[in-house]
C-alpha cells in the first residue's frame, strides 16, 4: 500500500494483545505512514478494527508463515512469558516463548531483511548496584531474567538489524487483560483494602506511552542498537505507592511498606535496579513523562 506514492513501511506487532502491545497499535494506527499486522496469542484482537492473527510463537512454522505472508519492514516483539514467578515452575515454558521464538523471529528477520525491534528487562542483572547502564555486565538472578538475557544473545549472535529496549516495571493505560500497578493501587485503595508494598526494590518504572514514542524514533532515525528506556525519577514500590495515593487523593495509611523477604515469591528480584536512560536521551531524543504527567494520561484514558 502507497501513500502519497511512497510505499507504507510495514510493521509486524507481536504481542499485540498485551499491556505495551496494546498501546503500540494505538500509536501505530494514528500514523497513515505506516502499513500495521498484529498477532498475539488470543482467537481474537482486543483492539477493533485492525488486521490480525492468533499465532503462538514458540511455535517455528507458525512464526515463518506469518513473516512470509506480510514481509514486515519491522517485527516488533513485544509477546513474552512475563510471570515472573511462573517462570521459576515452567522453565520449559518460559524458554520457548522468551529465547526459542526470538530466535525464530531473529532468523526469519535476517532472511526477509527485517529490522527486528524486541524489549528486554532490567531483570538481566542482580541488582546490587543499580541503576544500570546499556553496557554494564548482566547477571541474572532469576529465570525470566535469564531467560530474557538469552534472547537479547539470541538476537545478537543473529544479526545486527535489531533495536532492543530494556524496560522496567511497564505501566500504562492498557484498556484490556491485566491491571498495570497503578490501576491496581488505585483499585485497592478506593475500596479501602489495605496493601504492603516492598520498600527496598528501587526501579525508574517505565510508562507505555514513553516507550511507544522511542519505538518510533528508532524506526524514523533508522537507529540500531540497546537502549535503556526507564521513567524519570527512581525510587522504591512503596514512594512509587505513595505517590500514587496522593495524585488520585487516596487514604495513604493504607498501605504499609514491608521488605521483600517478607513475601513469598519463587524468583529472586533484584533491589537497587533502575534504567539510565543517557543514551536513549541523546540518541533518541527521549523524553520521559514526569510521574504525575503519566498518573493524568492513565486517569483520562483508563480511568474515566
Ligand atoms: N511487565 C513488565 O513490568 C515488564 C518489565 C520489563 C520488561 N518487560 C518486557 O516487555 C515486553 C512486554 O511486556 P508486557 O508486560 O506488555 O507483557 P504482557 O502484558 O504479558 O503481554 C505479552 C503478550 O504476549 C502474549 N503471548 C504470550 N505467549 C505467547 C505466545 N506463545 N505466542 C504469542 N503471543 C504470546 C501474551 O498473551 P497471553 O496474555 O494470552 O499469555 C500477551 O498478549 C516483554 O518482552 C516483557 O518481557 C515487561
Amino acid at each position: 500500500m502507497h501513500l502519497n506514492g511512497i510505499r507504507k513501511k510495514r510493521i509486524l506487532i507481536i504481542g499485540s494483545n498485551g499491556m505495551l502491545g496494546q498501546r503500540l497499535v494505538e500509536f501505530f494506527l494514528k500514523r497513515p505512514e505506516f502499513e500495521l499486522f498484529c498477532a498475539s496469542f488470543e482467537d481474537e484482537s482486543f483492539i477493533q478494527n485492525v488486521d490480525y492473527t492468533k499465532i503462538d510463537i514458540g511455535i517455528k512454522s507458525e512464526v515463518k508463515s506469518l513473516l512470509n505472508s506480510f514481509f514486515p519492514d519491522f517485527i516488533i516483539n513485544s509477546a513474552a512469558f512475563t510471570n515472573v514467578d511462573k517462570n521459576e515452575t515452567d522453565k520449559e515454558s518460559a524458554w520457548r516463548i522468551n529465547v526459542t521464538s526470538v530466535e525464530y523471529l531473529a532468523k526469519y528477520a535476517l532472511a526477509l531483511d527485517a529490522h527486528l525491534i524486541h524489549f528486554s528487562t532490567d531483570y538481566i542483572f542482580d541488582g546490587a548496584k543499580g541503576p544500570y547502564k546499556e553496557g554494564d555486565t548482566p547477571n541474572p538472578v532469576s529465570y525470566y531474567g535469564r531467560s530474557k538475557l538469552a534472547s537479547e544473545n539470541a538476537i545478537k549472535t543473529t544479526f545486527d538489524n535489531y533495536t532492543i529496549f530494556r524496560i522496567n516495571v511497564l505501566y500504562g493505560p492498557a484498556l484490556y487483560g491485566k491491571l498495570d500497578f497503578v490501576r491496581w493501587v488505585v483499585d485497592k485503595l478506593s475500596k479501602n483494602e489495605p496493601i504492603r508494598i516492598v520498600d527496598d526494590q528501587f526501579n525508574n518504572p517505565s510508562f507505555t506511552e514513553d516507550i511507544a514514542e522511542a519505538v518510533f524514533s528508532s524506526i524514523e532515525n533508522n537507529i540500531s542498537g540497546i537502549f535503556n528506556i526507564g521513567g524519570k525519577e527512581l525510587l522504591n514500590r512503596y514512594e512509587f505507592t505513595k505517590r500514587i495515593a496522593d495524585y488520585f487523593d487516596l487514604d495513604k495509611t493504607l498501605i504499609t511498606p514491608i521488605k521483600s523477604d517478607e513475601l513469598e515469591w519463587l524468583a529472586v528480584r533484584p533491589l537497587n535496579s533502575g534504567l539510565l536512560n543517557h543514551k536513549a536521551e541523546s540518541e533518541l531524543d527521549y523524553k520521559p513523562h514526569s510521574l504525575e504527567e503519566t498518573f493524568g494520561i492513565i486517569k483520562q484514558i483508563a480511568l474515566k
